[in-house]
């Protein structure tokens, strides 16, 4: 989907219609990510989880792979979207991927049914490990 730039409010609506395609038969903890390029193309992913359990691959990192994938490098905002009330946030290695290949994003999360909080990425990863430390 490519478009200027969508509202808070159509990024969770992708994020949503994600959700629904999530392979979640062991843990039936649905996520659903809507993941927002610089030129407003929305690049959507779901968990998609295994029987070794620790092949799951979380939403977010979902959607970072195949916008990456598909040509991707400039990205604003993401949108994630868990049935809980209480604000579902980016795993610790998927806050790694995203600042690696998203630098600070936007963070927007959401229920089925409200936002449920916004976050600067540099917020929830302080004092990143990053390419800057290597050189
Ligand atoms: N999960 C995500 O997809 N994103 C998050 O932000 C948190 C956790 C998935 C991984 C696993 O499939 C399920 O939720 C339970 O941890």
């Amino acid at each position: 989907m490519a478009g200027s730039r969508a509202s808070a409010a159509a990024l969770v609506r992708a994020a949503r219609r994600a959700r629904l395609h999530a392979h979640a038969d062991y843990s039936d903890f649905k996520v659903g990510a809507a993941l927002e390029t610089a030129d407003g193309t929305i690049v959507t992913g779901c968990n998609i989880e295994n029987a070794t359990y620790g092949l799951t691959v979380c939403a977010e990192r979902v959607a970072m792979w195949k916008a990456l994938s598909e040509g991707h490098r400039k990205f604003r905002r993401i949108a994630i979207v868990a049935k809980t009330n209480d604000p579902t946030p980016p795993c610790g290695p998927c806050r790694q991927i995203l600042w690696e290949f998203g630098g600070d994003l936007d963070v927007i999360l959401a229920n089925l049914r409200a936002e449920t909080g916004r976050h600067k990425l540099s917020a929830l990863l302080p004092l990143p490990f990053d390419a800057r430390l290597l050189k």
